[in-house]
This record gives structure tokens, sequence and C-alpha cells, in this order.
């Protein structure tokens, strides 16, 4: 497991380990990543930019959880099947799915693909954990969420859906070869996530309509996720990095959006909602800052 001590790397692991199967946990910090695991998870050290500090890790594997890692994904990858990895299951994007994404995790996907091994993709589009670093601050402090487009609508998906996708890929057979691109299982404005939240955390919260301009402020000063995000997520950078123009970032093409399955699918399991979503999360919006993430 790569990416194990991630948002949806540590929710894998949990779930491998009730299935009853064996993980090896890697980390850059494997002290820091101890504590998070039941004690039977071995933790290792090991660094996707050093392909070489993997090769002790890979030792007996047997099927991998792969975080995308581009500039190296072709050695670790190799590195993998002398090991003797049978299998690679990678985290990817949706957007790759759409086109938009060359750099970032389609080279991932190349590797594996060229490697001989058994492989599959899972490409998930927008996160609704997304909402939390990026509206939970201000929610905590003021409940307020100050937003520039609510009534932009997508599809996002629940972490816990991605993962169920990704052990089922791992641990089942007949997920190989697949791209499963997982979307949430219903179109929905911000608006009426912010109202989901609301619902579930039993409190107002109010709805405040800021400029694209406004909120990238507001984001680069909040740190974090929404920091490292704010050009692209206000709308003045493409997926790309490129410059754009924040004002057609109303415009949603939704055809952009490609084949649309969601994990139901692969695991026979209701889709779920960004209202049982903003219920798991309901501690995380009302205090203190949560125990995972960015
Ligand atoms: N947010 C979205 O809407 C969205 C949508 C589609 C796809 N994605 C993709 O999903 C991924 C994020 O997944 P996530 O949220 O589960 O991860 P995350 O919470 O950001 O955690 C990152 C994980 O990767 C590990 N990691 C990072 N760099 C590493 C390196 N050089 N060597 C070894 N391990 C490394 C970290 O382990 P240690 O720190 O323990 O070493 C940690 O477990 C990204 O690729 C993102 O592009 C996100």
């Amino acid at each position: 497991m790569t990416g194990a001590t991630g948002n949806v790397g540590r929710l894998v692991v949990d779930r491998l380990v009730r299935a009853g199967v064996t993980v090896r946990a890697l980390s850059r910090d494997p002290a820091r990543a101890r504590v998070r695991f039941a004690e039977d998870v071995e933790v290792v050290e090991g660094d996707l930019a050093r392909p070489q500090s993997m090769a002790p890790a890979l030792k007996g594997v047997d099927g991998m959880y792969l975080f995308p890692h581009a500039a190296t994904a072709p050695q670790v990858v190799a590195l993998a099947g002398e090991a003797g990895v049978r299998r690679i299951v990678v985290l990817s994007s949706g957007a790759v799915t759409t086109g938009y994404d060359t750099d970032f995790h389609l080279p991932v996907e190349h590797a594996v693909e060229s490697s001989g091994l058994e492989w599959t993709h899972v490409r998930p589009g927008e996160f609704m954990l997304n909402k939390l670093w990026l509206w939970g601050p201000s929610i905590r402090a003021e409940r307020i969420i100050r937003e520039p487009l609510p009534d932009a609508a997508w599809y996002p998906v629940h972490e816990q859906d991605i993962a169920d996708v990704a052990t089922a890929a791992l641990i089942e057979d007949g997920h190989q070869g697949a791209a499963y691109t997982l979307n949430g299982p219903e179109l929905i404005t911000r608006r009426a996530q912010v109202a989901a939240i609301a619902a579930a955390i039993g409190a107002e919260i109010r709805l405040e309509v800021v400029t694209p301009a406004q909120a990238r402020e507001l984001y680069l000063a909040q740190g974090g996720f929404a920091a490292d995000n704010a050009d692209f997520l206000t709308g003045f950078k493409d997926y790309s990095g490129a410059e754009a123009d924040p004002s057609a970032k109303q415009e949603f093409d939704l055809a952009m959006l490609g084949p649309m399955s969601t994990a139901e699918e692969v695991t026979g399991r209701p889709t779920r909602t960004f209202a049982e979503w903003a219920h798991d999360h309901a501690r995380d919006f009302l205090a203190g800052v949560p125990s995972a993430g960015f």
C-alpha cells in the first residue's frame, strides 16, 4: 500500500485488514504512520520519488495500490515486477477520462499498462472531501461559507466509494484491465451541498457569494488544500496550470464528464450520496481539525 496514510489509502488498508489480507503500508514517515494502523499492519519506509527506496518494501508483495507519482512510475512499476508483484491498482483521476490529465495520472496508467502485470485504474472525479478542506475552517469558526459559484453543480464522490472499488480491484478477480471512472450518484449544486452539511450538523450555515478573486484571496489565506489549489478552484488557472479566465468557469459542460460509472457497478452497493457524506463528517465540521487530510 503506497499512499497508505492518504484519505483513500487508509480506508483501503482498513478494508484489506477486515478481509484478512496481510498488509504492508509504505510511508515516507513510518513513525507517524505507525500510530494510524492496527498492529498487524506492517509499516515500512519508502519514497516514490526515490524508486530504489521502494525495493525492500516490494519484497513478497502480491498486489500493490499505487499512489500516483508520474516522474518515477516506470521505475517503480519495473521494480514491482522484478519483486514478483502480480497486480497493481492505480489511484488515478477522472480527469484522465475527460482528457484533461496528461501529465499527472496518465503517465502512471501508461507505466502500469505496459508492465505486463495485471492492472486496474481507479479514476475518481471530484472528492466530496474537498469541501471539508475548503469549507471546514469557516464553518467551524463562523458557520459561514464564502463561495463564488453557488449554483455550480457536479457529481462529487465519497472517499469510501473510491476505497471500496480499489479494495475490490486488489482482492477480487474480474477487474483486471478496467478503468473505473467514479463519480457520485447525483448532480448537486454547491448550494445544495451547503444545505446538506447544515442538515448534518444541525445548524444554520450562511452562504455568502463572493467574487472569484475574493475567493482566491480567502483560499490563499486559509492554507493547505485551499491555498495549494486556489488558482484552479477559482478558475484563474486550468487543469494543466495555464492562465484561464475565471468567468469561463461559470459554464459547466456535462458532456466533458465522459463515461460515468459509479462504484455501485463494481461493488453492488448503492453509491453514497452527499447527504450521507455530510453525515459521516458532521463531527469534522463541528469542531477541531479533521484527523487526516491535507
Ligand atoms: N481531491 C480530488 O478531488 C481528487 C480527484 C481526483 C483524483 N485525485 C487524486 O487523488 C490523489 C490524492 O489521494 P488521497 O487524498 O488519498 O491522498 P492524500 O491524502 O493527499 O495523501 C497522500 C498520500 O500519498 C503518500 N505519498 C505522497 N508522496 C509520496 C512519495 N513521494 N512517496 C511515498 N508516498 C507518498 C503519502 O504518504 P506519506 O506522507 O505517509 O509518505 C500519503 O499517504 C491525488 O493523486 C489526486 O490528484 C484527487
